[in-house]
């Protein structure tokens, strides 16, 4: 991991060990942790080799606003979720990776002329407050060099990664509260990279869509690195909260009738009404990404959308998304390729879960020495 400042805990996307091990010997790899505004979920992966196999996952909703655009509002109850899946999941390691996103977060591409390491450094500790909107002073920085200048390009790209101090030290207090030991703060578009990197086998362009409760994230990737991340404020929760105010119900009733928990009746038409519009809505902001992605690089058609989050699991949304962009839409399942410790994990659980647990997931499958 490189790192501008050594004590800052944010870690740009892959410091995957390239160390080879051989085929018997076991790695440790930390928990992925993803406080989602809806849920937490837990990820516990191990390596062997280069096999990995999957060995607890977990999900625990908490209240409404105890995470809010990224940020903790309510550290009890999220505190409260973790210890209850650490102790249902019998998970001992103290390891834990952590990721954030919304506002507090920026990531942001910059254009160098080629440097040294330790040019580079000073360089972005002097000069990073040009290229985010917050005082220097208030933030942890990182970056990476996503491509080094070259005798065909004579500059270098640097992703530059700032994250408000204050509202990622609220969740390393409340981890230390619970003994357990951050090793590592994520962003979530890099941590969906990460498994959908090592989850795939193919190098086509894609983009890499996770609709949460409370946002999207949209991150396209191109000739193995990504070319646009972004964040829009959509998810699954809004469906709720339409429903809630059009139907004039509470917001637990809205949910069981968005989850199909409980029949539609009456509401059927309104209930197709309110998909429709807020699907629309989400259709709209990923071309929105994906013409952006389009008018700078041309030459590099997509071939896919791989899809993640509980909000990709509205009925339906795949083949919507599929007929308004022309890409061919996959729903995402970050454990295609593992084994999975079936005395543990119930098939049937993990296919209903797996495309929350993208996130937590790419977290899990780093290792826990760096
Ligand atoms: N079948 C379904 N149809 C529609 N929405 C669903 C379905 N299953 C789960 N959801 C919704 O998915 C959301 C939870 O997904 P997820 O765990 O990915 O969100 P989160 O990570 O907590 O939120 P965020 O990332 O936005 O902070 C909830 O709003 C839930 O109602
Ligand atoms: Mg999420």
């Amino acid at each position: 991991m490189r790192s501008a400042t050594p004590i800052q805990p944010v870690s740009v996307k892959n410091t995957l060990n390239p160390v080879e091990y051989s085929m018997a010997k076991k790695q440790n790899l930390i928990i992925g942790l993803d406080i989602g505004s809806h849920a937490v979920k837990v990820c516990q992966i191990q390596k062997a080799g280069s096999d990995y196999r999957l060995l607890a996952v977990g999900s625990a909703a908490i209240p409404p606003g105890a995470v809010e655009d990224g940020v903790l509002q309510d550290p009890d109850e999220v505190a409260k979720a973790i210890v209850e899946l650490f102790k249902n999941l019998k998970i001992k390691s103290k390891r834990v990776g952590i990721s954030i996103s919304g506002y507090s977060v920026i990531v942001k591409k910059i254009s160098l002329e080629v440097m040294s390491d330790e040019e580079l450094a000073d360089y972005i500790i002097e000069e990073a407050e040009q290229y985010i909107p917050f005082d220097i002073d208030d933030v942890y920085l990182d970056y990476q060099v996503i491509r080094a200048g070259s005798d065909e390009f004579d500059r270098s790209d640097i992703m530059l990664v700032a994250a408000k101090k204050e509202v990622i030290d609220d969740y390393l207090d409340m981890l230390q509260e619970l003994k357990l030991l951050p090793v590592l703060v994520d962003v979530d578009g890099f941590a969906l990279e990460n498994i959908w990197e090592c989850a795939s086998d193919r190098q086509d362009n894609v983009a890499l869509v996770d609709i949460g409760a409370s946002k999207m994230n949209i991150n396209i990737i191109a000739d193995g690195a990504s070319v646009l991340a972004r964040d829009v404020v959509v998810g699954s929760e809004q469906l709720t909260n339409q429903i809630a105010n059009t139907l004039e119900i509470e917001f637990e009733k809205a949910e069981k009738l968005k989850l199909g928990q409980i029949p539609a009746g009456e509401y059927q038409e309104e209930l197709e009404e309110i998909f429709t519009q807020t699907c629309t809505q989400w259709v709209l902001e990923i071309n929105k990404a994906i013409d952006l992605y389009m008018a700078n690089n041309p030459d590099k058609p997509l071939v896919s959308l791989v899809l993640s989050g509980g909000g990709s699991k509205v009925r339906g949304l795949k083949q919507y998304i599929a007929a308004e962009t022309g890409l061919d839409v996959v729903a995402f399942n970050p454990f295609s390729t593992m084994k999975v410790n079936e005395k543990k994990i119930d098939r049937e659980y993990l296919k209903v879960i797996a495309p929350e647990l993208a996130i937590a997931a790419g977290m899990a499958i780093r290792p826990a020495e760096f």
